[in-house]
């Protein structure tokens, strides 16, 4: 059963034109959703930190995501829109969660991983010549000492009895030698390339749910893991300071996972696959023109196989079915040619965000509008986050009311 009194939170980052993914997994939703809840919107530029990016671009950024997030229907009479580092309630938030989070919880988080390998990939990438043979050298060996010292460790592990007396020399070897171990894997590879910052970023969006004790997240399906973590850092802290924080729950959007024009990867801003909800409409038609199809289908009469098109599973969020099932059949029996089904996509995408570039239009000659908009968020959103964060130091002990209370 849904409560009238539960709030929703959700978090966009600043870091490139919002596109079809977010609109269709997230934003959309929130439009929605913000007709029934206390709805809080958030454009998380602490969070954006933590992969490379321009100090001098990043406040232009922020605006962009407001405006657009403004023009695809946030309306600030009806939620709470405002920039994270407004309210510096979410970063001390997210310290006192870091003294209850495992730190092996952490380095399970896949985006962690994904990012932190990129950030080595390109830090690779940028080297020429000798330098990069010599970082690809590096790996290689790091790689053959780590399997070398890995097979040093099989007699230990063989001699540990689990049904026996714990030997504590043993367990101390084991644990080092695992742990020399995993600290070359960590240290050594993507991680080295990583900030500290990056690696703690899903206990800062847990501070950013829990600060407002929201109970209800829309966010795309790349978003589970983080709020699995969020619900275990609530548990952790309940337990061992007292119940304060709710359980929270993943609201879906319309698309879980919207892949980009390669139709390979997640559609992202920062992989340039995307069509940006604010794109003029020549820029998608030429988007859409050189967007990956069915590799198999070279001519157009060659018969597509619309189940593996990422095209065509686009044309669900933009065509009607009517129209839908005469792409599928013509494309079937290789009749209607890519070329025709990408101009159909484009012109429907074009329709679809029509009154989104209109209402960015108008938004863009009183940038003031969202300027405003945004004040009014950070007002109300520090009223409740300076509540939840007294309560807290409370709790733990913290802050200048606590030494008031001090105990003989
Ligand atoms: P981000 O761009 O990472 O800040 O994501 C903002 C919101 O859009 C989050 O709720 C994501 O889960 C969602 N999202 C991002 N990319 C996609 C995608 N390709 N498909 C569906 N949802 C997405
Ligand atoms: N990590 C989210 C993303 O990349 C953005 C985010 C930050 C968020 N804080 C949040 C989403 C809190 C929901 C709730 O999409």
């Amino acid at each position: 059963m849904t409560q009238p009194t539960e709030r929703v939170f959700s978090g966009i980052q600043p870091t490139g034109d919002i596109h079809i993914g977010n609109y269709l997994g997230a934003i959309k939703k929130w439009v929605e959703i913000s007709e029934r809840y206390d709805s809080i919107f958030c454009i998380v530029d602490d969070h954006a930190i933590t992969v490379d990016y321009n100090p001098a671009k990043l406040p232009r950024m922020v605006f962009e995501a407001a405006l657009t997030g403004m023009a695809c229907g946030l309306d600030p009479q009806k939620c709470t829109l405002f920039v994270q580092s407004h309210v510096p309630e979410h970063v001390e938030l997210t310290w006192l969660f870091n003294t209850v989070t495992p730190l092996g919880s952490l380095f399970r988080m896949t985006q962690f991983k994904e990012k932190s390998r990129n950030a080595l990939y390109k830090a690779i990438a940028k080297k020429e010549g000798e330098a990069q043979s010599s970082a690809l050298y590096q790996i290689k060996s790091l790689g053959d000492a780590t399997v070398k010292q890995l097979t040093a460790l099989q007699p230990d592990l063989t001699a540990l009895e689990p049904e026996g007396q714990p030997d504590e020399a043993l367990i101390a070897r084991i644990n080092d030698g695992l742990g020399g171990l995993m600290q070359k894997l960590q240290v050594g590879l993507g991680v080295s390339e990583a900030s500290a910052a990056l690696f703690d970023y899903p206990v800062l969006q847990a501070a950013d749910i829990l600060l407002y004790k929201a109970t209800l997240v829309p966010v795309g399906e790349d978003q589970e893991q983080h709020l699995e973590l969020c619900r275990e850092v609530a548990e952790r802290f309940n337990r061992k300071f007292g119940d304060v924080f709710p359980q929270v729950h993943r609201i879906p959007g319309e698309a879980p996972r919207i892949l980009g024009l390669d139709g390979k990867q997640k559609m992202s801003k920062s992989l340039d696959n995307h069509i940006g909800v604010l794109d003029e409409p020549k820029v998608i038609q030429k988007k859409l023109a050189s967007a990956f199809t069915d590799p198999q289908r070279i001519r157009r009469s060659d018969p597509g196989r619309p189940e593996i098109c990422n095209i065509f599973s686009l044309h669900r969020y933009f065509t009607t079915e009517g129209k839908r099932e005469e792409l599928e059949q013509g494309c079937r029996a290789g009749t209607i040619g890519c070329f025709d089904c990408k101009k159909e996509l484009a012109g429907n995408i074009i329709t679809a965000f029509e009154p989104i570039r209109n209402r960015a239009d108008t938004f863009r000659q009183n940038p003031q509008l969202v300027i405003d908009a945004l004040e009014a968020g950070r007002a109300r959103s520090s009223e409740i986050a300076s509540q939840t964060i007294g309560e807290v130091h409370q709790l733990l002990g913290l802050g200048r009311r606590a030494l008031g209370q001090m105990q003989k």
